[in-house]
C-alpha cells in the first residue's frame, strides 16, 4: 500500500492517468456512437470505382462527366436516389431508345456497383440521398393516412387502387404493386421521367412512409368479391356485368327458345 501511495504522487502518474482517460472515453465513442447515415459512408475509392463503373456503361447516352448527350439527360443534381431507382428497378442502361424507360427483371448491377455510381452522381451535385430505412419500409406507417395522401397527389395517375393508368403521348404511369419501399420512396423523392417530384415540404418522410405501408396494404389485399378486374372501378366492373351477365342471360333465352320451339 505504501508503494502504490508514493507512485500516485509521481509526476508521471497523472499524464498516465490522463492517457487510460482518453483511451476509455475514445474506445468507448468508437464502439457507441450512431453509424454514420449513408450519404457520409461514401469514401473517395467508392466514388473513383463509380466514375469507372458510369464511363464504362453510362456515358454513351449520358456524357463522359453526365453532363447529358443528345441521347441521355445532364446527371448533376439528380442525386444518389435517381441512380439507385433508375438502376435498382432496371430501366438503366436503358437498352432502347423509347418515349419511357420501363421497368425491367434485368439489374444489370450488384448493390455495391450501384451504390458506388450513386455516390459518383452525387459527388457531382447535392441532390437527394438514398432514404433511409426508417422511412422506407412503410413498417409502422398509417395505413389510412397513406391511404388519403395516394388518394391526393398520386391517383390521377396510378389509379386510386394504384393498378397504374394510361399518360398523354404514349406515355403511362405504371401499376404500383409488390415494388420495394426504398424505389417508392426513391420515385416520389426524385420524379421519374413525367412524373411530378415530391419534396419533403410537400409530403414529409412519415408521410412517405404512409404511402409505402398504403400501398404495401395493397399488395397483401385478398378480393372478397371476386376477381379484382384490375381494380379499375365501377365503370370496368359495370362494364363486365352487362357484357358477361346479360350475355349468359340472353344466351339462356335463346337457349329456352329453341326448346319450346
Ligand atoms: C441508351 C441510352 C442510355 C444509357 C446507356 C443510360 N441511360 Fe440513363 N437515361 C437515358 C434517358 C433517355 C433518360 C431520360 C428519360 C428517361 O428517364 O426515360 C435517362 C435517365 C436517367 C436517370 C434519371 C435522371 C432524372 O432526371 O431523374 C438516371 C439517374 C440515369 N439515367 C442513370 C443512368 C445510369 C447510372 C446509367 C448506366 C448504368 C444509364 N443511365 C445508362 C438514357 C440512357
Ligand atoms: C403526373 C402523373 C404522376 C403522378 C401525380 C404520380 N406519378 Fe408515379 N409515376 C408516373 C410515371 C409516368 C411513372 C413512370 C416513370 C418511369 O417509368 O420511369 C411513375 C412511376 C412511379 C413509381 C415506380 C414504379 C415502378 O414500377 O418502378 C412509383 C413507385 C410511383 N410512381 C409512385 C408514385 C407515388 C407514391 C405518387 C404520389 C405521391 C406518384 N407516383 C404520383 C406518374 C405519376
Amino acid at each position: 500500500m505504501n508503494a502504490l501511495a508514493a507512485r500516485r504522487r509521481h509526476p508521471a502518474a497523472i499524464a498516465l492517468l490522463l492517457l487510460v482517460g482518453l483511451l476509455v472515453t475514445g474506445a468507448a465513442y468508437a464502439a457507441l456512437a450512431p453509424k454514420p447515415a449513408q450519404a457520409s459512408t461514401t469514401s473517395a475509392a467508392q466514388v473513383e470505382e463509380g466514375k469507372k463503373l458510369f464511363l464504362a456503361n453510362c456515358s454513351s447516352c449520358h456524357g463522359l462527366g453526365a453532363e447529358g448527350t443528345e441521347d441521355g439527360p445532364n446527371l448533376a443534381g439528380v442525386g444518389a436516389a435517381a441512380v439507385d431507382f433508375q438502376v435498382g428497378t432496371g430501366r438503366m442502361p436503358m437498352a432502347a431508345p423509347g418515349v419511357q424507360a420501363p421497368r425491367t427483371e434485368r439489374v444489370k448491377f450488384t448493390d455495391e456497383q450501384i451504390a458506388a455510381m450513386a455516390a459518383y452522381v452525387a459527388s457531382l451535385a447535392p441532390g437527394p440521398a438514398v432514404p433511409e430505412a426508417e422511412y422506407a419500409s412503410g413498417e409502422g406507417g398509417d395505413v389510412a393516412r397513406g391511404g388519403e395522401l395516394f388518394r391526393v397527389n398520386c391517383a390521377m395517375c396510378h389509379n386510386f387502387a394504384g393498378s397504374g393508368g394510361a399518360l398523354t403521348r404514349g406515355k403511362y404511369a405504371p401499376a404500383l404493386r409488390d415494388i420495394e419501399g426504398k424505389h417508392i420512396y426513391e420515385a416520389m423523392a426524385t420524379g421519374p421521367q413525367s412524373m411530378p417530384v415530391f419534396n419533403d415540404t410537400n409530403i414529409s418522410p412519415e408521410g412517405k412512409n404512409d404511402i409505402i405501408a398504403f400501398l404495401h396494404s395493397i399488395d397483401e389485399q385478398e378480393n372478397p368479391g371476386g376477381m379484382a378486374l384490375g381494380n379499375l372501378g365501377p365503370v370496368s366492373e359495370g362494364l363486365f356485368i352487362w357484357v358477361f351477365g346479360l350475355g349468359i342471360m340472353i344466351g339462356f333465352a335463346v337457349w329456352l327458345g329453341q326448346k319450346s320451339a
